[in-house]
């Protein structure tokens, strides 16, 4: 694992969309595994940036999301598809048909996983970006989640549940349920950067880069993939 500690939240997204645009310039047919939440939107924001004014085409590329709620619908404003949209895919050349995210209002969830499984087998990211979970998740893979789990019905924890409620009205509004790729699927990428900023992380970071490889925090797998890098700012590297 490679850590890359920054100053701040900007350098954080500064490092990440550097790796990310320099995959994207080598291949215009890339694919990028892609992350919601709140630690990649300056990532996201610099990628935009770029495109408008170095003009880094995003026509061939294509992407793979790793989870989204279940329950919403895509247009629903706290889906992981209109989080995509508005904080990335519209601000870019992509062609949005080649953009792919599990859909959380499928009717039958396993044919869902299956068919999601079945694309990720000919969708290999190029680059996967992460965040990071305060109790160690990736994509939704909560602490007790198999090290070899593919896309996959998730029940949420309390701790998510109560972590991304800030995004909604109330707790109470805050899916209990999610599609997630699994841990074999992320593990899969070509290579992975990971962006993680704030002191909430630091105990997450700390037991994904030190403490030993368990199911207990699924982060830690990422321990036995060969090309990841960590990018995190220095309250979440605090603890390192
Ligand atoms: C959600 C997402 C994860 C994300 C995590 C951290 O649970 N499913 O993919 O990494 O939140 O979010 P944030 O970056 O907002 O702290």
């Amino acid at each position: 694992m490679k850590i890359i500690v920054t100053e701040n939240y900007e350098e954080m997204s500064q490092k990440a969309s550097e790796i990310i645009i320099g995959i994207v310039k080598n291949n215009p047919n890339a694919v990028l595994g892609l992350a919601t939440g709140t630690s990649p939107i300056g990532t996201y924001q610099n990628m935009i940036k770029d495109h408008k004014e170095n003009g880094t085409s995003y026509k061939n590329v294509s992407t793979v999301n790793l989870d989204e709620y279940v329950g919403l619908t895509a247009d629903h404003d706290q889906s992981y598809a209109y989080f995509m949209r508005k904080n990335l895919f519209d601000g870019l050349d992509i062609d949005q048909t080649n953009t792919n995210l599990p859909c959380g209002s499928a009717k039958d969830l396993k044919a869902e996983c299956d068919r999601y499984n079945a694309l990720l087998a000919k969708k290999v990211p190029d680059v996967q970006v992460l965040g990071l979970g305060s109790n160690g998740h990736i994509g939704f893979n909560e602490p007790g989640t198999p090290i070899d789990s593919v896309t996959h019905l998730v029940d949420l924890t309390e701790s998510t549940i109560k972590d991304n409620s800030r995004l909604f009205a109330s707790v109470d509004e805050v899916p209990r349920q999610a599609l997630s790729m699994g841990i074999k699927n992320i593990m899969q990428a070509k290579s992975i950067v990971m962006v993680v900023s704030g002191k909430n992380k630091a105990a997450a970071v700390k037991g994904m880069v030190n403490g030993a490889v368990t199911p207990d925090l699924p982060a830690s797998a990422l321990q036995l993939h060969p090309f990841v890098t960590v990018i995190c700012d220095k309250d979440a590297a605090s603890l390192l």
